[in-house]
């Protein structure tokens, strides 16, 4: 009996990510859809022939074309209003990234300009992002808050992240990162703020449904460990799945506590100790690296031999920010996973995909083409998909479908 499709693809190179029978890799191969989900994956002939097109069906056949699962950036901040390239030209001239910060720059420069800025203002500018990334390949986009500090201003920028994913192709899992910064109104003490972030912000942003996860700037200069661990297990409390921002630039605690809370993630950790490193690789905590921050601030860049070498899966994302991070291109973070900080091709692409799906907690409907999971893919004008990571800055995405529909190119 045949299966039902209302979209067949077939490419020179079918990336599936995934261990079944069709196996990871499929030169000349194909999937099959229906209503937005895979149904069938194997050689061309193979799915042609077992296929029955329904409904307005779709057939794309790309020889010359790698498909993979639809790109996704699992660690962004794209919902600010401003930026800052007078700090960029003030780092370039050798100010330091937290000192920045801790005179009252920095992040808190964004949140100045994010509280003048009105709902629409934001959602503008977010789509403008969103539409970018789209155009590179991202077909779901983990988005944080953090630059409101206060309630009011928390809850306006996840509203406009929510109205962002409900509008726009690509898929936005929102995140509250309330504890990204400590506000002016609460300079030199941190605690007091974490106590408005546990008992207003929290309840608030779990009564309206309007983060997924919660997250913390777990750093020397940002939030303590313990101080950290409040806001995590508070956001646990109320629904929420942890991840953190955890030893970006000095061994600051935040890996051993992603394991101890049991976070889906702990990302950064280009500082991170070998215990901390050790304990994620036994709470099976993902490492997301961002091999576009340190790349951007002139830091080290993360070794992935030492994630290896510990057992942590690898995940990988942009970071987009205004500050350490402008870069909102999935396969140019590839490019810099590969020659920065030691990854393989095949590492970089798991990474923006299966291991990104992992860090998010969503690996059971995306991240890998086999039956079931959801109908996203991203297909590249290349021969084969280590021409990702190798083509440097080349923008080879030619087709995007997301929930089985082309949503770029076509
Ligand atoms: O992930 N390190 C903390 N937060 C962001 C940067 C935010 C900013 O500078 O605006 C990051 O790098
Ligand atoms: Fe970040």
């Amino acid at each position: 009996m045949k299966v039902e499709a209302d979209l067949v693809l077939s490419a020179g190179q079918l990336v599936t990510m995934a261990h079944g029978p069709a196996g990871p890799v499929l030169e000349e191969g194909a999937v099959a859809c229906l209503e937005g989900r895979v149904v069938m994956v194997g050689s061309r002939e193979e799915v042609e022939g077992s296929t029955r097109l329904v409904g307005g069906a779709l057939r794309i056949e790309r020889p010359h074309s790698v498909a993979t699962p639809g790109l996704i950036d699992c660690h962004s901040h794209p919902v600010f209003g401003g930026w800052r390239a007078e700090e960029f030209e003030m780092r370039l001239g050798g100010a330091d990234y937290m000192e920045v910060l801790k005179a009252g720059g920095g992040i808190l420069n964004t949140v100045r300009a994010t509280r003048a800025a009105s709902p629409e203002e934001l959602f503008t500018l977010g789509r403008e992002r969103l539409d970018a990334m789209l155009k590179c390949g991202t077909t779901t986009l983990e988005a944080k808050s953090g630059y409101g500090l206060d309630t009011e201003n928390e809850v306006k920028c996840l509203r406009v992240t929510g109205r962002l994913g409900s509008s726009h192709p690509v898929e936005v899992l929102p995140t509250f990162l309330g504890a990204h910064a400590v506000p002016p109104e609460f300079q030199g003490d941190p605690d007091g703020y974490v106590d408005l972030v546990c008992q207003e912000m929290i309840p608030r942003v779990a009564q309206e449904n309007l983060a997924v996860y919660v997250d913390v700037f777990c750093e020397v200069g940002a939030f303590s460990p313990e101080q950290s661990r409040r806001v995590l297990e508070c956001g646990m409390e109320h629904g929420m799945k942890p991840r953190l921002h955890a030893d970006e630039f000095r061994p600051s605690g935040g890996a051993e506590l992603a394991a101890m809370v049991g976070a889906l993630s702990a990302d950064h950790l280009v500082a991170a100790s070998r215990e901390g490193l050790r304990a994620m690789a036994r709470s099976g905590t993902v490492a997301v690296l961002l091999p576009g921050t340190p790349f951007f601030t002139q830091h080290e860049p993360p070794n992935a031999g030492r994630f290896r070498d510990a057992g942590v899966p690898m995940a990988l994302a942009t970071d987009f920010n205004p500050g350490s991070c402008t870069l909102l291109s999935l396969p140019l973070t590839m490019s810099l996973a590969c020659l920065t900080a030691g990854m393989s091709p095949w590492e970089a692409l798991q990474g923006c995909t299966c291991q990104a799906a992992k860090a998010l907690g969503v690996q059971d409907r995306l991240g890998t083409l086999e039956p079931g999971k959801q109908a996203d893919i991203t297909l590249f004008d290349a021969p084969s998909f280590p021409h990702i990571p190798y083509r440097l800055g080349h923008n080879l995405v030619e087709l995007v479908i997301k929930r089985g529909r082309i949503v770029l190119g076509g």
